[in-house]
This record gives structure tokens, sequence and C-alpha cells, in this order.
């Protein structure tokens, strides 16, 4: 590790947007909002930012980053679309999907970016922000979640912060993200298949194909793996987790959802609730934020009660199991 960074954290006017693409074009590190999560971007058509990119997050080589354009036709550069592609770019962006399609012909992203890959994932973010620093910086940028690797994902600035000061540039703080997950990621490489529950539900995609989506499970067993997110403790609390609770034991936080008490929540060191109406939206939302504070509560585990599996529940659910998966 080089010596540490002056992290600036700066609120999201015309002057911090200046700001983030003038350190993006030196080579540097900037974590920015998106409508899912904070993401830590760099240029992607230069490598050695993206090499601090890694060593900034001390996340493996081999997982390949999400090229962020502004619309469809900067992605068109990058990729090439097939007609389901074409159809769900049209249908979902700017917005929390991910598609991952064959690299076009002279498509600029850094090799160290696509992990060597002859594919690449690109997504069009609809959050403004990302949206005015895209658009001001003209280029594609590679962001991962801003967290160190196997970290929870940033949903504010201050997790930002916690996981990154002094190891990147700049943060640009507009508060807490609307979805809260991050986005949907779909392989569109012959049969689209779901490689990553996420920001737009199964079902809002499978409407839009007018098909179901392939399973993941081919996709799993590939080398290298074609969607990394998926490694077990991706997602790690320090804490144990607890799924499908529906009592509390002695000694544990509880992470609430809907209107329904577990039972024996009055014993629980701790009780946030994801969405006391039992909105899965608004369960997203706060899904990683909860599970932050929770983590810092000294409880023995953190109980979670059930959560429903449909719409966003789907992605919800993957990320619990992830953050509760042995380690
Ligand atoms: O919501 C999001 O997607 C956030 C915000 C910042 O945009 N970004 C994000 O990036 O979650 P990251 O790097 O944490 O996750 C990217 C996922 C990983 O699971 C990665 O393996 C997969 O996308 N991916 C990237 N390129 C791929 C490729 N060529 N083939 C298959 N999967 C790919
Ligand atoms: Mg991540």
């Amino acid at each position: 590790m080089t010596a540490p960074l002056a992290t600036r954290v700066s609120r999201a006017d015309g002057a911090a947007v200046a700001d983030a693409v003038h350190r993006l074009k030196a080579g540097g590190l900037v974590a920015f909002p998106t409508e899912t999560v904070y993401g830590l971007g760099a240029d992607a058509t230069n490598g050695p930012a993206i090499a601090r990119l890694y060593e900034a997050k001390g996340r493996p080589a081999f997982n390949p980053l999400i090229a962020h354009v502004v619309d469809v036709a900067a992605a068109q550069a990058l990729g090439r679309f097939d007609a389901a592609a074409a159809r769900l770019a049209k249908t979902f962006w700017p917005g929390p999907l991910t598609l991952v399609v064959p690299k076009a012909a002279g498509c600029p992203v850094a090799d160290l970016a696509t992990a060597g890959l002859d594919t690449i994932a690109v997504r069009a973010p609809s959050h403004p922000v990302a949206q005015k620093i895209l658009a001001a910086f003209g280029g594609p940028i590679v962001a991962p979640s801003a967290n160190r690797s196997g970290h929870l994902s940033p949903t504010t600035a201050a997790h930002v912060l916690a996981d990154l000061r002094g190891r990147i540039d700049l943060i640009v703080n507009d508060g807490a993200t609307p979805v809260g997950v991050e986005s949907t990621v779909v392989a569109c490489l012959g049969e689209p298949v779901l490689l990553r529950p996420g920001g737009v539900p199964r079902e809002a995609i499978e409407r839009a194909l007018g098909r179901k989506l392939g399973d993941r499970a081919a996709a799993t067993n590939a080398e290298p793996p074609t969607a990394p997110g998926m490694l077990a403790s991706h997602y790690a609390p320090r804490t144990p987790l607890r799924l499908e609770a529906r009592r509390v034991e002695p000694g544990e936080a509880l992470l609430a959802f809907g209107p329904t008490p577990a039972e024996g929540v009055a014993r629980a060191v701790t009780v946030l609730n994801l969405s006391p109406r039992g909105d899965l939206v608004e369960a997203a939302a706060n899904l990683f934020s909860h599970l932050r504070s929770l983590d810092g509560a000294g409880a023995t585990a953190i109980a979670v009660m059930p959560i429903p599996s449909e719409g966003l529940g789907e992605a919800i659910n993957d990320r619990l199991a992830r953050a509760a998966a042995p380690r």
C-alpha cells in the first residue's frame, strides 16, 4: 500500500462534479452515489487507475468490474447487444440493471477491468449525480461497490468513509442511495441468464423479455467465475446471522421485517425493522445500513425474520444468505 491519501468528502454540487471528473481524468479514485449503492469509480480506460482501485478495495483481481455509461449509445461502443440485450437496455436504462454482453471490437475498456474476459458488464445508472459525472466525464467509468472487498456494500457516504478513508481521493456525498441493493446482473450471451438478483426484480425482466430467465447454475461453474459476486462470504458482517428466525434467543439482535413482532422480541439486544409495513422496496433500501448497525451492537448473533422471496425479496434473501455463509 502506498502512502495514505487525504480522502475528501464533498456535498454533491456542481463544483464536486467538476472535481470528480478532474480527479478521474488524472487516474484518481472517486466514490459517488448510484441509485443502488455507492460506487468506487475509476477511468475504465486507464489500467493503472484500475490497478489502484483493486488495491484500494483489496479485491481479487479476477473479479471483473461493471463499466458505467451515460446511455445506450455509449454502451454500444463497449459491447455487442443482441435483441434481448437491446430490449432490456431500452426498458430498464437508466436504472439498476447490468448487462453482460460480448465485448465490442475496439472496446476501449482496459483488460484489467474485465479480468481478461471477452465479455463486459455495462450499466447506465439513473442516479442524477452519477448521470452528471458520467456526462461530464464523457467516457466509461468502472465502479464496483465502494467497500473493502468482503464488506457490506455502502448506501451512505459515511459507510464509504468508514471502509476507504485514506485509500481513495474523493467521496461525492448525496445522502442515502434509494434502491439499497446492487443492480441485477443479466448475461445476454445467448439465452438470457440471471447472474445476480438485484434492484430490478426477476419478474419485471421476464415480463420485458416475454420469457423466463435461464438458470445461473450453469454460469456458477464457469472459470473464471462469471459473477464472483456469488462468492460465498461476499457480504460479511462480523456478527453471525441466523436466518428465517421466528423467535429471538438471549443475546441476539433482531433484524425484523413486517408488522408482526418475532417471538421473544423483548429480549433482543437491539431491534431494527427493514420495513414495519412489510414493503420489500423499503426493506432493500434499509438492508445494508441496518446490517451495519446491528453488527455494531455487540450481539452474539443477528436473528433475521423470514422475508418473502418475490420481487426485490429475491435480491434481499440472496445478500442475507451470503452474509450468513460460513467463513
Ligand atoms: O449496483 C451495482 O451494480 C453497483 C453500483 C456501484 O453500480 N456495482 C457493483 O459492482 O455492485 P460490483 O463490482 O460490486 O459487482 C459487479 C458484479 C460482480 O458480481 C461481477 O462478478 C459481475 O458484476 N461481473 C462483472 N463483469 C462481468 C462479466 N464480464 N461477466 C459476468 N459477471 C460480471
Ligand atoms: Mg460489491
